[in-house]
């Protein structure tokens, strides 16, 4: 019954992800429309796909305090409030620049859905299924793709980008009801000096031995409150934010984004000719992410994470090259070719989704000490956004400057050099404990060796 209410608080503070994967799905459906009835140029599209990202990065940067003093519930419930309003005013913009600042607010949310959200996540879950309910908000991001790309294809007909960018308000107001029957986080109530409340939010959660653990570890940890400047002069928490930043950027310029923001774009280059069509092949792009995360979320455990980064980052490399080679060798496309490009770009989302996607959370949700984790977690989402952001805005422009060949080119160089950070810095952290490899960080170990 317990489990029951947690897994239901889980579910709820999931649909976060949700929000995520909603808002980088919608844009591509909607592009080419408004590209038309607005005029936009290739800078302007960039714009309007890449005001959301910087403005999470925004978002995100800002929940640090955000957070600590509105607490991780109330941020959750403004930011799933804002984003519903932020989607219809940008279905009302009348022109780009309004466009453009609804979008700006539409980040802002994305980006305190994403920090609080899995922090929320790891405060109130039972240890037992802290790692699933992490897996699991990864699994609510394809969802949201998915769904977006579905009332895209839907919505073609209709040509209309309005309909497409603001019908993307309702889940967002349904989790807003949703967000008020959930209890407030304990590690929160406790940081805040609201003894009782907490109590009792983790007895309404928690068995009675996990309850008694939980009571004593929070004690613990609102006793050992370093501030941040004191936990900024010791180098490895320094190194350990870094790893978390530079996976981020690793996830980010894999390209993954690139192509689920452009994809029609990519499809019309590989010869499909209308919108229908190619909507129809960004879908399925959007299914064989979800599907694979599924299977992810169970290797994550059996497979280790080193293991599944390389295998991952193989995928990557070997589809990226014959993208290239694909692209710049064949100057008309037939529809063969680009039946062949669609298989490989399948096996490059396959190869994102079974690694880099969910591992690269898992692992920040893993590495940093619990100590500065909000501060750590906030830099790493920050750069997870920041990073969107520069795909987001660079992919039409590199496409247009070196064809799609070059630019699959420039991914694969990427992927190699990505592949080598992992053989240095990646620790491995199956079935460590957090205070395991809290212990070695802190002892100085180097970090690919923080877990063993
Ligand atoms: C990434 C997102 C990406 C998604 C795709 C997430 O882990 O952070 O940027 O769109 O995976 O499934």
């Amino acid at each position: 019954m317990k489990k029951l209410y947690t897994y239901r608080i889980g579910l709820v503070a999931a649909l976060a992800g949700l929000l995520f994967g909603l808002d980088i799905g919608v844009i591509s459906g909607a592009l080419s429309f408004l590209t038309t009835d607005l005029h936009l140029n290739v800078n302007q599209q960039g714009w309007v796909v890449s005001s959301v990202l910087f403005s999470a990065a925004a978002g995100a940067l800002a929940s640090g305090w955000l957070s600590k003093w509105w607490g991780r519930r109330n941020c959750i419930l403004f930011a799933a409030t804002l984003f519903g309003f932020a989607s219809l005013a940008s279905a009302l913009a009348a022109n780009v620049d309004l466009l453009i600042l609804a979008r700006v607010f539409l980040g802002l949310s994305v980006g305190i859905a994403t920090y609080n959200a899995p922090i929320y996540l790891s405060e109130i879950a039972p240890a037992k299924i802290r790692g699933s309910l992490v897996t699991f908000y990864q699994f609510m991001i394809t969802l949201g793709i998915v769904v977006a790309f579905l009332t895209n294809y839907l919505l073609t007909p209709t040509q209309s980008w309005r309909l497409m960018l603001g019908v993307i308000a309702i889940p967002a107001f349904i989790m807003t009801a949703l967000v008020f029957t959930l209890p407030k986080s304990p590690r929160w109530l406790m940081l805040n000096g609201q003894l009782e409340e907490a109590e009792n939010v983790l007895k309404s959660l928690l068995s009675e031995s996990e309850y008694q653990k939980s009571v004593k570890d929070l004690q613990m940890v609102s006793k050992n409150h370093t501030p941040i400047w004191q936990l900024l002069k010791q180098k490895p928490f320094v190194s350990v934010v870094l790893l978390g930043v530079f996976l981020q950027v690793i996830q980010q310029f894999s390209g993954m984004n690139g192509i689920l923001y452009f994809a029609p774009e990519m499809f019309k280059h590989a010869g499909y000719s209308t919108p229908t069509e190619q909507l129809w092949a960004t879908f399925l792009i959007g299914m064989v992410n979800m599907i694979t995360t599924i299977f992810a979320i169970r290797f994550v455990e059996s497979f280790g994470r080193r293991k599944i980064l390389f295998l991952s980052g193989g995928m990557i490399l070997f589809s990226a090259l014959a993208l290239a080679a694909l692209f710049m060798l064949n100057h008309q496309i037939t529809p063969f070719i680009g039946n062949i490009a669609l298989f490989i770009i399948f096996v490059f989302i396959i190869g994102f989704a079974i690694g880099y996607g969910p591992v690269i959370w898992t692992l920040c949700a893993e590495v940093f000490p619990l100590n500065g984790r909000s501060f750590a977690m906030s830099c790493a989402t920050m750069a997870n956004w920041t990073a969107n952001g520069v795909v987001g805005f660079a992919t039409l422009r590199l496409i247009n400057g070196v064809g799609v060949g070059g630019y699959f080119l420039i991914l694969a160089g990427f992927a190699i050099l990505s592949l080598y950070f992992f053989k240095r810095f990646v620790p491995e952290t199956k079935q460590v404990p957090l205070e395991t490899i809290e212990k070695h960080l802190m002892e100085g170990k180097p970090l690919r060796e923080i877990g063993s």
